[in-house]
């Protein structure tokens, strides 16, 4: 018979599908549902870890246990954050596009279009894409003494493909991927999809840990890892030169197969000033991913991985099983705006507008503790990835605010953001922060609906 625990659980589950209880509900705690239900304390605490088991709730001792916003776990949507929000202010996805861009691009198309060059575009096309596509891809990533040839290029449809591949062709099913406590949540389903273990990489705003790291892999080895060095998503700062020193250390010395997420990264500078690849530091185990839909538009993408020989056949193999090849006409596209400058101007533009919506959101929104505030230790390291631009603002709540009825309060205002637990790689961690994408509406929009946040939270408060 199925145990009492689980049945109670089945009935919190239930009224959470049929919307009784709604996402950012408080639950009671679990002394007073173990009185109302006529059952014993400890059965009352089984209930509740079956239901944060699931990813229905989210909860921590002596916090409070709160419906999810971001249902987690199997049979549940994915938490990719891939579809547009419903909500009419969309600070939930991130899609740059700065005025005039498709003025920008458009010039570089009329070559295309001309017959016989369509004609060529027309032709299908393997995870190698073409001579002229890869040397441009590898001259895009190339920076100081890093300048990986063309043949290190291969081609994915986009970003999460490139990713996906890299999780196949690194990491068995059922084996280990270190990510970052906090992290794409895109990653995660894509793990979860492959029956991986995630293991949270305890991290401060300056990237993992590397001593707690190496203790991990040293119980239990680690496949691979999954990082973004620069530009992170969610926090939008980047590893200072100190740590990511002590991290290649660290990653060399135990021989962990790297997945560096460079998608973002451009938003952090032009590869010539800002911090350059992870992969420049260990080439010989970096497998770096990237995309357009972030630089250019989600609309015309490609994504790329630069890798190291031992693990290009692996990574050509995952991708040509997944059937996840580039487009030949949005890569044909992408060579010419990489070659006539237009993509780093569009960049360089975006990087502009970045910076300009990350200090509005810095003077706008009160927080009461920022892991990247002034002073000294890993956190002023990491003032000097945040100052770079992002267009992430990870808003650490003032208390007694928790993420979940905080994102359902700010959707009944119509505004969308994304709780924090939607990056914890661990489901039973909940941070007190949500993420706000900076990206998506207009700068008029987005200071109203910024002052209006702010406003919620002085009168949840
Ligand atoms: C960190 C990170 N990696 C990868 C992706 C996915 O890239 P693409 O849209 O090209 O699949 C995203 C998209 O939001 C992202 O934020």
């Amino acid at each position: 018979m199925r145990a009492d625990y689980l049945r109670l659980a089945d009935e919190v589950a239930a009224r959470i599908a049929d919307g009784t209880l709604r996402p950012g509900d408080r639950l009671p705690t679990q002394r007073a549902y173990a009185r109302r239900r006529g059952i014993a304390p400890s059965t009352a605490t089984r209930v509740y870890r079956e239901l944060v088991r699931r990813g229905l709730v989210a909860g921590e001792v002596g916090r409070g246990s709160f419906v999810r916003a971001d249902p987690q776990g199997p049979g549940r949507p994915a938490t990719a954050l891939a579809e547009p929000s419903a909500a009419p202010v969309d600070l939930e996805l991130n899609h740059p596009v700065v005025p005039g861009q498709a003025d920008l691009l458009a010039p570089a198309l009329h070559g295309l279009l001309r017959p016989d060059a369509l004609a060529d575009a027309l032709r299908p096309i393997g995870v190698a894409g073409t001579e002229i596509a890869r040397a441009r891809f590898a001259g895009l990533v190339a920076c100081g003494g890093w300048t990986p040839g063309p043949e290190a290029v291969l081609f994915a449809g986009n970003g999460r493909q490139a990713i996906a591949a890299a999780l196949t062709a690194l990491v068995p099913p059922g084996g280990r991927l270190g990510v970052e406590a906090l992290t794409y949540p895109g990653v995660k389903s894509l793990a979860r999809a492959r029956g991986l273990n995630l293991v949270a990489l305890p991290m401060d705003a300056a990237g993992p840990d590397p001593a707690a790291l190496a203790a991990i892999h040293a119980a239990a080895p680690l496949h691979a890892v999954y990082v973004q060095p620069r530009a992170h998503n969610p926090l939008g700062v980047c590893w200072p030169a100190a740590r990511r020193a002590r991290l290649a250390q660290v990653l060399a010395a135990c021989a962990i197969p790297v997945i560096e997420d460079a998608v973002w990264s451009f938003i952090a500078g032009p590869e010539a000033d800002a911090p350059g690849p992870f992969a420049a530091l260990l080439p010989g185990q970096t497998v770096l991913v990237d995309s357009m839909s972030k630089r250019l538009a989600p609309g015309l993408t490609v994504g790329h991985l630069v890798a190291p020989e031992p693990m290009r056949p692996a990574l050509a193999e995952a991708l040509r099983g997944a059937g996840a090849l580039p487009g030949r006409v949005p890569l044909e596209a992408m060579v010419r705006w990489i070659g006539d400058g237009t993509l780093e101007r569009v960049c360089a533009d975006k990087r502009a507008d970045a910076l300009a919506r990350l200090r509005l959101a810095h003077t706008m929104l009160p927080a009461p503790r920022r892991p990247w505030a002034r002073g000294s230790g890993p956190e002023a390291e990491a003032e000097a990835g945040i100052e770079q631009g992002s267009y992430f603002f990870w808003w650490e709540l003032p208390e007694p605010l928790r993420a979940e009825p905080f994102v359902a309060a700010a959707l009944e205002h119509g505004i969308a953001v994304t709780p924090g637990s939607a990056f914890a790689a661990d489901p039973r961690s909940t941070p007190r922060a949500v993420r706000i994408a900076l990206a998506s509406p207009p700068p008029d929009v987005l200071e109203r609906s910024l002052a209006r946040l702010a406003e919620l939270a002085r009168s949840a408060g």
